[in-house]
């Protein structure tokens, strides 16, 4: 069986509906602190909280777990205000994760982020092997836990592989306290009532990628041949950059009244330590990754998801 955890999460929501259509219902069990009120058909639910080592590991005994997508973690913003949690949660979760990984023979896959990276880590095509000095304790604990994969790797052996993922823009599971969650946020204001303020400046430039591309971007890597893989801390990965304000230009292609304003706050800092665009030749060399959206077939495709959700929401 495949474990998801975090599953109620961004990542979690769309990643477990495409392993459901891949490996068929009654296979893939998806866990978070608690059970959803609405449940999707496919599934198998159950509660883990990853920061106990006795739950991770009687989940993985209990269920026959083979590969397991650790997606549990808390986000960039909200572990400014919580470092604890933070720390508890992403650093002592993937240790739980890898270990009881090693000793029941799981695969892993676990998302880095452009976190990792800080002011003193040149900004634009930000390479693979570069400065990794994070100010944030978010930052810190996925350099942290990119670490402990690759000790896993290296000395235990363990097929553990990830990504680190920029902004992911998508509709169907609310980012929940990051930093890239304005280019989530604008499309939802923009729909419901043609106005967003906006939380950095207009010209704050982001890597981001859609939610499609983002869960290819995991099956595609846990896909490809152990051979390939040449780097077992994480992947730089990207799809495309932009700034708040070009997202606003391109949403107003299709919502021409839409108006933004702009009132950042302390998530401006975050923002401006991180990179602005992305060097992810690495991957695509390893395992062939290609991304699929560009931003105006992404803004189509959100626009058009959002449309619809909102409306169900009004009728
Ligand atoms: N999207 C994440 C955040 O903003 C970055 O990994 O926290």
């Amino acid at each position: 069986m495949i474990l998801i955890t975090g599953a109620s999460g961004q990542i979690g929501v769309d990643l477990a509906d495409e392993l459901v259509r891949r490996h068929g219902p009654g296979n893939v069990l998806v866990t978070d602190l608690r059970m959803p009120e609405k449940q999707r058909p496919g599934r198998v639910y159950d509660v883990l909280d990853v920061t106990y080592m006795e739950s991770v590991e009687k989940i993985i005994q209990s269920r026959d777990i083979s590969v397991i997508y650790h997606l549990a973690g808390i986000l960039s913003a909200t572990g400014e205000r919580h470092p604890e949690l933070a720390w508890n949660v992403n650093v002592n979760g993937v240790r739980n994760v890898l270990e009881a990984a090693r000793r029941f023979g799981c695969r892993v896959f676990w998302p880095s982020s452009i976190a990792v990276f800080g002011p003193t880590t040149p900004k634009i095509d930000t390479p693979q092997a570069t400065v990794t000095e994070p100010g944030t304790m978010y930052g810190a604990t996925k350099v942290t836990g990119e670490l402990l994969c690759k000790f896993h790797a290296t000395h235990h052996d363990l097929d553990v592989r990830s990504v680190r993922f920029p902004g992911i823009i998508s509709h169907s599971a609310p980012p929940g306290g990051g930093t890239t969650d304005w280019a989530v946020d604008m499309f939802f204001q923009a729909v419901r009532h043609g106005h967003y303020t906006c939380f950095v400046t207009e010209d704050t430039r982001l890597p981001m990628m859609y939610m499609p591309d983002a869960v290819k971007s995991v099956l595609d890597l846990m896909d490809a041949d152990s051979a390939c893989i040449s780097i077992r801390t994480s992947y730089n990965l990207t799809a495309f950059s932009f700034s708040s304000g070009e997202l606003a230009e391109a949403i107003r292609a299709y919502i021409p009244d839409f108006t933004c304003d702009y009132a950042p706050d302390f998530r401006q800092d975050i923002a401006d330590s991180w990179p602005q665009s992305i060097d992810d030749s690495c991957a695509r060399e390893d395992w062939n990754w290609q991304p699929e959206y560009d931003l105006d077939a992404m803004v189509r495709d959100m626009l058009h998801h959002v449309r619809i959700m909102i409306g169900k929401e009004q009728a």
